[in-house]
């Protein structure tokens, strides 16, 4: 089993664009029962694999002592697909979880659900605060989008000395560069430098469509480079995760 968060502190980045299509990616060609969980209160996920909007605003109640994440997860259109979507109660969470102070409330969740779902992907929202310290605790891999920029680059230093400087264990990070444009100098210039060996997401009209369609881009745009670079990222994953389970055995 595994917990693939696709985190960032910077907003708009791309986030739940990557964290849906990974879940597609797990669940319909990867063929793993694969829940999408999304802890941001914007509520994007669900929304971009064309699911109804949650009107129950119970999302937050998982979290409680005796919530019960299962009554809220949802199946998707996409066979093996789940999802347990967000909605506006998720605002006041972190507030709630420090003053639960169980650091590990996330994991436990994500534990008890890993025999029905072998894949947990996880849409965060963009902040540094004790909804982070959750994410941190529960993840195998937290997948880090970041556009190539100066700035990028700085809050991918700042997680990291956050992370470290942290008591905890905490997963290992995969950068990704998002929104990624050839034709821009700055682009080149960080992907050769900074960025050397990370995968590359690029610009892309067809990973747009995804909102404006509201489905995957391997169901209608197969043939695109962008679905070949999700593609490759996806197979990275899965590769480095069957390397952590080697390992452990
Ligand atoms: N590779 C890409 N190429 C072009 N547009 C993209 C790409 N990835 C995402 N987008 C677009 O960028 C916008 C922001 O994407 P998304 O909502 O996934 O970001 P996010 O990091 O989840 O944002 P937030 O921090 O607000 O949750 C959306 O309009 C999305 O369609
Ligand atoms: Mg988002």
């Amino acid at each position: 089993m595994a917990v693939i968060a696709v985190y960032s502190i910077i907003g708009g980045v791309g986030k739940t664009t990557l964290a849906v299509d990974l879940a597609w990616r797990s669940a319909v060609l990867s063929r793993h029962a694969t829940l999408l969980w999304d802890l941001d209160p914007q509520g994007g996920a669900g929304w971009l694999l064309g699911q109804p909007e949650s009107i129950a605003r119970r999302a937050a109640s998982v979290f409680q002592r005796d919530g019960r994440p299962r009554e809220l997860i949802a199946p998707t259109r996409y066979p093996r697909l789940s999802v347990l979507q967000s909605d506006e109660s998720m605002r006041s969470l972190s507030v709630a979880l420090a003053r639960i102070g169980k650091r590990r409330r996330l994991a436990h969740l994500t534990a008890a659900l890993s025999a029905e779902y072998p894949r947990i992907i996880v849409d965060c929202p963009p902040v540094l605060n004790e909804i982070s310290d959750q994410i941190m605790a529960a993840a195998d891999l937290l997948i880090v989008p970041l556009p190539p920029s100066p700035l990028a680059a700085r809050a991918l230093d700042m997680l990291r000395r956050e992370i470290s400087n942290s008591q905890h264990r905490h997963p290992p990070i995969l950068p990704v560069l998002s929104m990624y444009d050839a034709r821009r100098k700055l682009h080149r210039e960080v992907h050769t430098g900074l960025a050397a060996g990370w995968p590359v997401i690029p610009m892309s009209s067809m990973i747009e469509q995804t909102a404006v369609r509201r489905a995957p881009i391997a169901t209608f745009a197969a043939w695109s480079e962008a679905n070949l670079r999700l593609q490759r990222l996806w197979d990275a994953i899965e590769s480095k995760l069957a390397l952590r389970a080697a390992i452990s055995a």
